[in-house]
């Protein structure tokens, strides 16, 4: 296994979205109802959504093995701190220690970037993530509910890793 990050560019904006709504669709019938991931994935995972992120400063970046695109990461660098938005393996490539390599990744941009934390939201129901992050040292700092539109709430925990 050879891990490598790419950084998403304009030209492969329509690929990534592809991605999120392979993986999307596959992962979260375990949490979210069919119709909670069509509106979700359109509202923030679309090529139109990820073009608009991009525009206000997101960086999206495809994680590769052997140079083929397994999973993508969404960041977002802050006054303050690294927003880690997005962190996605597909299922095949789950259980490998990929994701270690990624936070490796995304420790070592964020402090580049002068930052001396991360932070993200997971779903409460995110069982598997929620154990990931623990392990790499992620502590639950808050909870948040986010109304997003059309009925839906998030119930996510605030999680944060200082480096
Ligand atoms: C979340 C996700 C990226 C994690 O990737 P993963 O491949 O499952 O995790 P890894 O196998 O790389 O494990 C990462 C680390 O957590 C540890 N770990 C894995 N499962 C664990 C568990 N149940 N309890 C404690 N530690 C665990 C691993 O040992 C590894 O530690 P190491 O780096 O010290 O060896 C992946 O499961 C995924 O894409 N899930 C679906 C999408 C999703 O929910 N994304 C997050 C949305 S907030």
């Amino acid at each position: 296994m050879n891990i490598t990050f790419e950084k998403v560019e304009s030209g492969r904006i329509k690929e990534l979205a592809a991605m999120t709504n392979e993986i999307w669709h596959e992962y979260f019938p375990c949490i979210l109802s069919d119709e909670q991931i069509d509106y979700m994935v359109d509202k923030f995972q679309s090529e139109k959504a990820i073009t608009a992120q991009i525009s206000d400063g997101y960086e999206y970046y495809f994680i590769c093995n052997d140079g083929m695109p397994c999973g993508y990461i969404g960041l977002h660098c802050e006054a303050e701190k690294m927003f880690l938005s997005k962190l996605y393996l597909k299922k095949e490539m789950r259980g490998l220690g990929i994701a270690g390599k990624a936070f490796e990744f995304i420790f070592t941009l964020t402090k580049k970037y002068g930052k001396g934390s991360v932070y993200l939201t997971v779903n409460k129901q995110n069982q598997h993530s929620i154990d990931v992050y623990k392990h790499i040292g992620f502590e639950i700092i808050d909870s948040v509910v986010t109304d997003i539109g059309n009925g839906y709430v998030m119930d996510d925990y605030i999680f944060q890793k200082n480096l």
